[in-house]
């Protein structure tokens, strides 16, 4: 099934989870960000009451249409830029950002190094990715998942159970400063997830956010 179909009924599906602690999450991570930032895959725009004022330039990116239909009138509410197209290829300047948001978007991207890779190259020296993703369980969960993904990704737009996200995080150059793994508020099967921030390998260790 087609996410982007379902765009409709993507915020009342969501209700329950932000709830039970999706949305503390989301401001917890977003709330302290300043400057310039991009968010990819935003979706119907669940973050966007989370940024704060510091926030100078908010872009957002998002391939689906029926999307960015819900998105929009948020986002102009708000002041953000809103573009079509996809994490693995942005149409952003190198060093433009002061951090780069991934809100449960990780799972479905069909590459998630690419887009992280991309990620990397538009945040400017000591610049933050923000993450806040289901991953691949341990153990027998992860036998649950392994098994599941094709079918799971057929019903669930492209979203994959199976992937080790905080490695390819790691794989693609990137430093954890914070990462939390809990369960996902209310969700049994999609779960465990992580969330935290991360910046390039080699930053400098004091933020940059803003300059
Ligand atoms: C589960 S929704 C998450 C929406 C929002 N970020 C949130 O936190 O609620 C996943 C979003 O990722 C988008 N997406 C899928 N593939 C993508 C890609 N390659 N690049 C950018 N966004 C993508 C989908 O269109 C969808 O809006």
């Amino acid at each position: 099934m087609c996410i982007d179909c379902l765009s409709r009924a993507y915020d009342p599906f969501m209700s329950g989870f932000e709830v039970l602690g999706l949305r503390r999450w989301r401001a917890e991570l977003l709330g302290p960000l300043q400057g310039a930032v991009l968010e990819l895959g935003a979706g119907t725009g669940a973050n966007l009451p989370h940024y704060g004022d510091g926030v100078t330039r908010l872009v957002l990116v998002e391939p689906g249409e029926g999307m960015r239909a819900v998105l929009q009138p948020k986002a102009d509410a708000r002041g953000a830029e809103v573009l079509g197209g996809f994490a693995e290829a942005l149409p952003l300047d190198d060093n433009s950002v002061d951090a780069v948001v991934f809100g449960l978007v990780l799972c479905s991207v069909r590459d998630p190094m690419a887009a992280l890779a991309e990620a990397k190259r538009v945040l400017k020296p000591g610049g933050q990715l923000v993450f806040i993703e289901h991953v691949q369980g341990r153990g027998p969960l992860g036998w649950v998942h392994r098994a599941m993904a094709p079918l799971w990704a057929m019903v669930a737009g492209g979203c994959r159970l199976d992937r080790d996200t905080a490695r390819t995080i790691e794989a693609a150059g990137f430093v954890f400063e914070d990462i939390k793994r809990t369960w996902f508020p209310g969700a049994p099967l999609v779960m465990p997830a992580i969330r935290g921030t991360a910046r390039p390998a080699g930053a400098p260790a004091t933020p940059a956010q803003g300059a």
